[in-house]
């Protein structure tokens, strides 16, 4: 009877320490869907030099291993096993597309994900990344994401940083006004809003003025398109242009945009 009971308790604290099987499906799935390039070295826009991690991350998942303690670039809650970050960044430059509907959102607990330096190929910034409660860093930039950036990322009540500059001359993604509101006057707006390269010229010079009552600290609308004049009070670090990036110690009241 005890001995049963002791194995009932050991297979269950096994079963625990395992990963979710519905999200190991669901990295797995999201493995297959994408091609990895070959070509592992790159320059950014600042000429900064970024070598591809090898080999990927996703070689290491193995359905017969434990994906919570075996898999890189995946990291658990060490009391739920769920699943809490995503890290795919410059993971050999991942090629592939990436579905409205992908299956990101069965990582439901998700508090990180970064897929940044990769190539998307152009998918659209899906509305399902709203969909996750404890989001706190989105990291999407230099990664061939574009059209409209989804009114659902305000959804993203804990969000801290989203990113998603590109650093290219033309613009591929585009935030609409009332997005740009959305995020902005969010009860606990970001900290850190990196736009680079992303079409805003529709969010009114007026709305900008909106962020001295937020708590943002870090702006970039380099390549944004914006018009005229901007106020800022309590951003610190503002980039509007390539190379004219400054750092403010103290209150900004205005800046012309160029
Ligand atoms: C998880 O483990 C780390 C390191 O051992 C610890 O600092 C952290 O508090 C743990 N978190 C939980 C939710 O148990
Ligand atoms: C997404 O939608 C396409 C077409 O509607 C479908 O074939 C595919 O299975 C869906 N993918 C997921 C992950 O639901
Ligand atoms: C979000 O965080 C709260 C507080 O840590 C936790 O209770 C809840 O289960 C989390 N929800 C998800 C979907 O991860
Ligand atoms: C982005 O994706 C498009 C569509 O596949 C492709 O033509 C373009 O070269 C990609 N851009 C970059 C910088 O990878
Ligand atoms: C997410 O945002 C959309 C558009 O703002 C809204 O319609 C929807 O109800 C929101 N969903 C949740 C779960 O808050
Ligand atoms: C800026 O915020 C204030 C207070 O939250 C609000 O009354 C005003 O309408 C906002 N301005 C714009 C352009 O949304
Ligand atoms: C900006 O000014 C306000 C009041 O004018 C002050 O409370 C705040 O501390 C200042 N912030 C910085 C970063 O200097």
């Amino acid at each position: 009877m005890y001995v049963l009971l002791f194995l009932i308790l050991i297979s269950q604290g096994i079963h625990c320490l395992q990963c979710h099987q519905d999200e190991r499906s669901t990295l797995l799935q999201l493995k297959s869907s994408f091609t990895i390039s070959t070509s592992t070295d790159f320059y950014d826009y600042d000429d900064q030099y970024y070598k591809s991690t090898w080999p990927p991350e996703t070689d290491s998942w193995d359905e017969n291993t434990n994906c919570c303690t075996a898999w890189s670039g995946v990291t658990c809650d060490n009391a739920s096993w769920h699943v809490i970050k995503l890290d795919l960044s410059c993971s050999s430059r991942i090629l592939g597309t990436l579905s409205s509907n992908n299956s990101l959102v069965f990582l439901n607990h998700l508090q990180r994900l970064d897929l940044s330096r990769n190539d998307f190929r152009g998918s659209p910034t899906s509305s399902k990344f709203g969909q996750f409660k404890n989001m706190t860093h989105l990291f999407l930039f230099e990664s061939n994401f574009s059209g409209l950036v989804p009114l659902e990322i305000s959804n993203l009540s804990n969000l801290i940083s989203f990113e998603l500059s590109s650093y290219e001359f033309r613009a591929t993604a585009e935030m609409k006004a009332a997005t740009f509101k959305a995020i902005v006057q969010n009860r606990k707006s970001p900290k850190q809003l990196l736009l680079a390269s992303v079409y805003m010229s529709n969010v009114p010079p007026s709305l900008m003025m909106n962020f001295s009552s937020s708590s943002l600290e870090s702006l970039d609308l380099s390549f944004c398109f914006c018009k005229k004049i901007i106020t800022c009070k309590y951003v610190q670090y503002i980039r509007l242009q390539p190379f004219i990036t400054k750092y403010f110690t103290n209150n900004v009241s205005k800046i012309i945009m160029l």
